[in-house]
């Protein structure tokens, strides 16, 4: 099977930017889009969630190329909090610049509704697991302190300002799933300083942070976290909200993404 580098042959990557739960229409499609299934390409995931598509989707963006990842792999499919590591590594070595990923997020703040999009600061891992397990060497000592790259997020908040969206700051939760959480643990989520909660986003910014790629992250949420304001989220919801919000979410990425020279 082909890596991505082979894919790619001399076309070099600008940004890589991961669509999460129901979000695989933010990319929307041109007619020059070149898509590659996941199951083409070395060391990237099977996808095996609803909502979720599973390919690459390479855009040209002047000399370089966008990739959309159009669908992740999460912990809880698998139990393997490393299963995106090769995705990561493998755009890392293909010198990628930055890596934007999308999530869709349950809220633990009234001000936080669904449909809001939100701007992570930064993330509590409460899994209990953590995608540098086994790893050897002192590289796997990776720092967090500004691990969501403040240049990145300076960028983000001026393509919100710049097509009147609004966007809020929050600091994102990682529950394993696949389970939604109870309400009591939503009730701890919101005393330890949490905003928004979800799935996924936390191992996939400390693989990056690992390969030494700038990263940033929006969340979208979909629901009220269980109990707040009635919050009794479900898959369907979920997606169904994702759905609903993409175009926004497009909205702001073209914003960013015209940003460049
Ligand atoms: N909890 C966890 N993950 C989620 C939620 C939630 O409420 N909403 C969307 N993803």
């Amino acid at each position: 099977m082909k890596n991505l580098r082979d894919h790619l042959g001399t076309a070099r990557l600008r940004h890589a930017i991961v669509l999460g739960t129901g979000l695989a229409s933010v990319a929307g499609t041109q007619a020059d889009d070149h898509i590659i299934p996941y199951s083409e390409i070395a060391d990237f995931p099977s996808v095996d969630v609803s909502g979720h598509a599973g390919a690459l989707l390479l855009r040209r963006a002047g000399e370089l190329y966008d990739a959309y990842l159009l669908g992740r792999a999460h912990y809880y499919e698998s139990g393997n909090a490393a299963v995106m590591k090769g995705a990561i590594g493998a755009l890392a070595a293909c010198e990628v610049q930055s890596l934007i990923l999308t999530c869709a997020a349950g809220s633990t703040r009234a001000h936080l509704a669904p449909g809001a999009i939100a701007l992570i600061e930064d993330h509590i891992n409460l899994s209990g697991t953590h995608p540098l397990i086994g790893e050897t060497g002192d590289r796997r000592f990776v720092p967090m302190v500004d691990a969501y790259d403040p240049a990145l997020r300076a960028r983000l908040k001026a393509a919100a300002q710049e097509s009147h969206m609004a966007m809020q700051n929050g600091i994102y939760m990682w529950f394993s799933g696949p389970s939604f959480e109870t309400p009591a643990e939503i009730r701890m989520a919101c005393a330890m300083g949490a905003d928004l909660v979800g799935m996924s986003t936390v191992p996939e910014v400390i693989l990056a942070r690992f390969f030494g790629l700038p990263v940033a992250a929006l969340a979208l949420v979909t629901n009220f976290a269980a109990g707040i304001s009635g919050g009794a989220p479900t898959h369907e919801e979920t997606k169904r909200v994702a759905a609903q919000g993409a175009q926004n979410v497009a909205h702001l990425l073209t914003a960013f993404l015209a940003q460049e020279p």
